[in-house]
C-alpha cells in the first residue's frame, strides 16, 4: 500500500516510483480506498511485474507464491501474512525499546502542553500503529497521566482486530481504531509513530507532516539511516524473524529510510512546526550506538517550554535550523 493521506488511492502508480528505490511487499499487496478504507482488489501479476521491473526478483517470486483467484490477490491470505509479519515486528520494537524511547520524549512533551494551558484530555495518536505495540506498552507502563488518551490508528482491519484482542487480554486503557490517523473526528494533540516514515515518499512525506498541522507536536521514530543499517537489519531479521515477508521488508526498510535532512525539510515546510532530530547520528560510532532516531516537532510557541522540560535529553537534539 502506498501511504497517501490525501489522494483517492493509496496504491502505487506506475509513474510514482524511482527505479532504484527498493519496494516493500507490504506496501504493494494491500490497497484501500482512502475515503472509505474499504480494501480494493490488487492484481498479483501487476505487483510481480512491478517488483521484477525494479530488479527485486526474489520479492517477485514471493508475491507469485501468494494465493490469488483470477489474478486478484487473496486479501485474507495477504492479511494473514501481514499479521504474522507484525507479530514478528513486535520483537524488534521490544528489542529496541521503542515504547521507552517514546515515553522519554512524551513525558516532557505532554508536560509542556500542560504548562502552555492546552486543555485535557491530551490525545496521543499513533499513526500506522499496526498491532498497536507502542500504544499498548504505553498504556501498560507509560504513566503518562490520567489526562492522556492513547489512540492507535491503522487502516488495516486485520491488524487493528489483532491489536484490540491483545489490548483486551491485558485490560489496557487505549483505543485502537481502523482509521486514517489524520481524519479523526477529534484530532490528535500529539502524533507519534514507529517505523512508518520511510513508507511515505516524496509528496506523500509532505502530506504526512501536513496532516499533523491541527496538532501541537509530533515524535516519529524510524531506523537511523546509514551504510550499516541494512546489514544490521539483515542480521536481526535472520536471528529473530521467520516470516519471509517480514524478512524481506525489514531489510528493504533499512535501505529506504530517509536522511535526517529529508525528514527535517519535509517536517518543517509541511507542518510549519519547529523541528529537530533526536539522536540523529553525528559520527560513525553514533550510527552503531543509536540505531533509531526521532523527528521531533512542536508548534513554535511550544518549543521553548518543551526544551525546558526535556532536561538532559536536550543535548541529544540536533539543530532546529
Ligand atoms: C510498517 S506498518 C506499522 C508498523 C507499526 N508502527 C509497528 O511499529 O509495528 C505501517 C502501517 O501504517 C498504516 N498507515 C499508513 N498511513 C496511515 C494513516 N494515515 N492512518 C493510519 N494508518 C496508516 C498502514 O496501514 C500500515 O499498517
Amino acid at each position: 500500500m502506498r501511504y497517501t493521506p490525501t489522494s483517492a488511492s493509496n496504491h502505487p502508480r506506475e509513474d510514482a516510483v524511482v527505479p532504484s528505490d527498493p519496494l516493500e511487499i507490504s506496501d504493494l499487496i494491500v490497497d484501500y480506498d482512502i475515503a472509505t478504507l474499504r480494501p480494493r482488489p490488487v492484481s498479483r501479476s501487476a505487483v510481480v511485474a512491478r517488483l521484477e521491473a525494479n530488479g527485486q526478483r526474489s520479492a517477485a517470486r514471493l508475491v507469485q507464491g501468494l494465493p490469488a483467484s483470477n489474478d486478484t490477490l487473496d486479501s485474507e491470505a495477504c492479511g494473514a501474512a501481514l499479521l504474522r509479519s507484525h507479530i514478528e515486528l513486535q520483537r524488534l520494537s521490544e528489542e529496541f525499546l521503542q515504547a521507552d524511547r517514546l515515553r522519554a520524549v512524551l513525558v516532557p512533551l505532554l508536560q509542556a502542553l500542560r504548562d502552555s494551558g492546552v486543555k485535557p484530555p491530551l490525545r496521543v495518536v499513533d499513526v500506522g500503529c499496526g498491532l498497536g505495540y507502542a500504544v499498548r506498552a504505553l498504556a501498560a507502563h507509560g504513566r503518562l497521566g490520567r489526562d492522556v488518551e492513547l489512540i492507535g490508528c491503522d487502516m488495516n482491519v486485520t491488524l487493528i482486530e489483532g491489536a484490540r484482542r491483545l489490548a483486551e487480554e491485558e485490560s489496557l486503557t487505549c483505543e485502537l481504531k481502523v482509521a486514517n490517523a489524520f481524519q479523526l473526528q477529534q484530532p490528535g494533540h500529539v502524533f507519534i509513530s514507529t517505523g512508518v516514515m520511510h513508507h511515505f515518499r516524496g509528496d506523500d512525506l509532505n502530506a504526512f507532516f501536513a496532516g499533523q498541522r491541527p496538532g501541537y507536536a509530533f515524535v516519529h521514530y524510524d531506523i537511523q539511516r546509514s551504510v550499516v543499517a541494512p546489514l544490521g537489519s539483515w542480521l536481526f531479521h535472520q536471528a529473530r524473524m521467520r516470516e519471509p515477508l517480514a524478512r524481506h521488508d525489514g531489510v528493504v526498510s533499512a535501505r529506504r529510510v530517509h536522511s535526517t535532512q529529508t525528514l527535517l525539510s519535509a517536517a518543517r515546510s509541511a507542518s510549519g512546526f519547529t523541528c529537530a532530530s533526536l539522536d540523529g547520528a553525528r559520527s560513525f560510532i553514533g550510527v552503531i550506538l543509536r540505531p533509531m532516531t526521532a523527528t521531533l516537532g512542536a508548534r513554535a510557541e511550544l518549543w521553548e517550554p518543551l526544551l525546558r522540560r526535556l532536561g538532559p535529553l536536550r543535548s541529544r537534539l540536533g539543530p532546529t535550523r
